[in-house]
């Protein structure tokens, strides 16, 4: 699918090999996603290099697909997990649990329950907290492993005003506070290791400012910490890192953000530690979507598709700009006329559209169109709203294509509520993870 040898620091959808897109979609069907497992190796590798320094997580939020954990895995990064559920995958793509961080954000009775349970058999797990009251939570369950607090520097960055975390009061305890919660955290037997924060997603070059304030911040909190509470292992910036998904939008450029990084951290007595996401992801992907409708509007063509927001939620939720290509034009080298089009899914939602009034070469129904940077926050977002079932995802690796999750059915949809019907009163509660306890309504009694 992509050069092996090269690693260009952007890859764009112009560089996929139309043809063997064309194939896929006509072999797997429509919508569906393609992930390049070299190209998110290759995203590894450029990001290591201009780390060399730091422990690499990869945020499995961006695309959980059991190929990319394993993927990335063998490059050498850790797994940041955002619940239970992405832990269970982590270790089912064989992490142990020192490569593991689970990250809490306002965590489930069921999901701690698990996280306790699971870190009997993998002790070297690591937890971080963003509240105080998570912290007790994980005392009452008897949890007093490695833990890590998530911190509110209060600043954030990022492409969307939906993603900027770092001042976002939901994330992490106030950093002025930091000192004195770690230190209760300490005296009641918790192993404290790190101390975490995330500015945001999306950071550009632009915004490089930002990076280099909420770094400082958590590079003095770091040796603060040292000074109070003692050693810690790791000081973790989070992730962020952004891509560019206008076609002549500049990439980021790596070796600046690192610099900035290591300069605003200044000498802490600890490793640095990242966790990014879509850097890894996002131009490793595509979307492929058929083209079921062509319509002259009253000021544009619509061109619908039978992806929607439930396969690629960014445009909807973001206002995201992903780049459209046509592949079937491409390959009979049409000489399209250039028109405005407004590409619209088939969710009843007037949010439901890719881009509107687009020039684009004139599209015709049954062509397939090819939407780029698609492997960060795609599948992910990906929902069943309009009893849609998701799509399929295919992955690719040295010339071999396999179906890496086989696309799902109304079946599939509807049967857990078949199953209610079913049911008897035992499965009331049932979920995936063993029995829910009460030990946080206990304590609250
Ligand atoms: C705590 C944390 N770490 C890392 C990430 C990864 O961000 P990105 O995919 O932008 O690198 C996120 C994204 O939401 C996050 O919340």
């Amino acid at each position: 699918m992509t050069d092996a040898g090269a690693s260009p620091s952007v890859r764009r959808l112009s560089a996929w090999d139309a043809a063997e897109l064309q194939t896929l979609v006509d072999d797997y069907g429509s919508p569906l996603y393609v992930l390049d497992l070299e190209r998110v190796r290759q995203n590894y590798r450029r990001l290591a290099a201009a780390f060399p320094e730091a422990d690499i997580l990869y945020a499995v939020k961006a695309n959980a697909l059991g190929a990319v954990l394993s993927a990335l895995r063998e490059e050498g990064a850790g797994l940041e997990c955002a619940s239970a559920g992405e832990v269970q995958r982590a270790l089912a793509a064989g992490a142990s649990g020192s490569e593991v961080h689970y990250t809490a954000v306002n965590p489930p009775a069921r999901d701690l329950d698990w996280i306790v349970d699971t870190w009997a058999d993998h002790p070297e797990l690591t937890v971080t907290a963003g509240s105080e009251d998570t912290i007790d939570r994980l005392a009452d369950r008897g949890y007093d492993g490695r833990l890590c607090l998530r911190v509110n520097p209060g600043i954030g960055a990022g492409h969307h005003e939906k993603v900027q975390t770092g001042a976002a009061a939901k994330f992490g305890v106030p950093a002025e506070r930091a000192v004195d919660v770690l230190e209760d955290a300490a005296d009641r037997g918790f192993d404290v290791v790190g101390i975490h924060s995330h500015v945001g997603s999306g950071v550009s070059n632009d915004q490089l400012d930002a990076h280099r304030e909420f770094v400082a911040r958590m590079g003095d909190l770091a040796r603060e910490v040292s000074e109070e509470v003692g050693d810690l292992e790791f000081v973790d910036v989070g992730g962020g890192f952004g891509v560019p998904y206008h076609e002549d939008e500049a990439p980021l450029d790596l070796e600046s953000v690192a610099e900035a990084t290591r300069e605003a951290l200044g000498e802490v007595d600890a490793r640095l530690a990242i966790e990014p996401g879509r850097y890894f992801v996002a131009d490793a992907g595509v979307l492929l979507t058929d083209v079921n409708t062509v319509k002259a509007a009253r000021d544009t063509t619509v061109v619908g598709v039978d992806a929607g927001m439930t396969t690629l939620i960014r445009p909807a939720m973001y206002d995201a700009y992903h780049p459209i290509r046509n592949l079937t034009g491409d390959l009979d080298a049409d000489e399209r006329e250039i028109v405005p089009q407004t590409v619209a899914g088939p969710i009843c939602e007037s949010g439901d559209v890719f881009c509107a009034d687009r020039e684009l070469p004139a599209t015709e129904r049954g062509d397939t169109l090819a939407i780029g940077n698609a492997g960060a926050y795609g599948y992910e977002m990906a929902n069943q709203y309009n009893s849609r079932p998701r799509p399929a995802s295919v992955v690719c690796e040295d010339g071999d294509i396999r179906l890496a999750r086989r696309r799902e059915t109304v079946d599939y949809v509807t049967r857990p509520e078949r199953e209610a019907h079913n049911g008897s009163e035992t499965d009331r509660k049932t979920d995936d993870h063993p029995a829910v306890s009460d030990t946080d309504n206990q304590r609250v009694r």
